[in-house]
């Protein structure tokens, strides 16, 4: 089976539109979300419902998600971000506010576990360093564990005893998985990639030759920028879209 891996849409539906088209022509058949389909970006509602209608095989909250109606988690935001969630409440139906706070925080398969920020602790913690990667081996289970939350494309590979980290920014990388080893997979942010790539990031997971592939696609930023001035979102956020930050 091929799977479309992605996360931290935050709201950019032109991002999100290039992903799938881009998923959809690499053959994906179904689907794993690793969190933040909003916040920042002009279009949460229709990110929300164009999400949630996929073949979802795996669906988790992100800290964005969650701070709709958790305030003690904005403390962590900053200004920026704090404003951008302000505005997003205000453009969010009942029905899709409550679809998204009622997502779970880790979703657990036979052979792959779901989280956003690290099994430890999905809503908080980045997952950015090798001692992560050896304290979370025992509290998940299967040969990947997906993740997203750095907005960085990498992956982890090794064991309780040793391990190795490679960022893959370029696309159509791809790297086998083998069963020898375990992994944590971070796809990249498709609406707000921080790797100085404006393009949007995800990946394809197949199954049956068991390889993992880094994709970017470009999309129209112009588009997402003008709908985030129209919603006067802070500029900061509107101009390093295009930066890739
Ligand atoms: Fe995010």
């Amino acid at each position: 089976m091929r799977i479309g891996v992605f996360s931290d849409v935050h709201g950019n539906l032109e991002a999100l539109q290039a992903c799938l088209t881009r998923l959809d022509k690499e053959g994906a058949e179904r689907f794993i979300f690793c969190g933040d389909v909003i916040g920042y970006g002009p279009d949460p509602e229709a990110c929300v419902q164009k999400i949630l209608q996929l073949p979802l095989l795996a669906c988790v909250l992100g800290n964005h998600d969650a701070a709709l109606d958790r305030s003690e988690l904005e403390s962590y935001f900053n200004y920026d971000a704090r404003l951008a969630l302000e505005k997003t409440r205000k453009l969010l139906s009942p029905g899709s506010l409550y679809a998204l706070t009622t997502l779970p925080e880790r979703v657990q398969m036979p052979s792959f576990c779901v989280v956003h920020g690290t099994p430890a602790d999905p809503i908080k913690e980045y997952f950015s360093s090798m001692l992560q990667f050896k304290s979370n081996l025992s509290l998940w289970e299967g040969s990947v564990c997906f993740v997203g939350h750095t907005h960085l494309s990498f992956y982890m590979k090794g064991t309780a005893r040793n391990c190795t980290v490679s960022l893959c920014s370029k696309d159509g990388t791809k790297i086998s998985l083998t069963r020898q080893s375990r992994y944590v997979i971070n796809p990249g942010a498709v609406g707000k990639p921080r790797d100085k790539n404006p393009q949007a990031a995800f990946g394809l997971w197949d199954t049956k030759a068991n390889t993992f592939t880094f994709l970017r696609e470009s999309y129209d930023v112009k588009k997402t920028q003008e709908k985030m001035r129209k919603y006067k979102f802070p500029s900061f956020l509107i101009d390093s879209l295009a930066v890739g930050y």
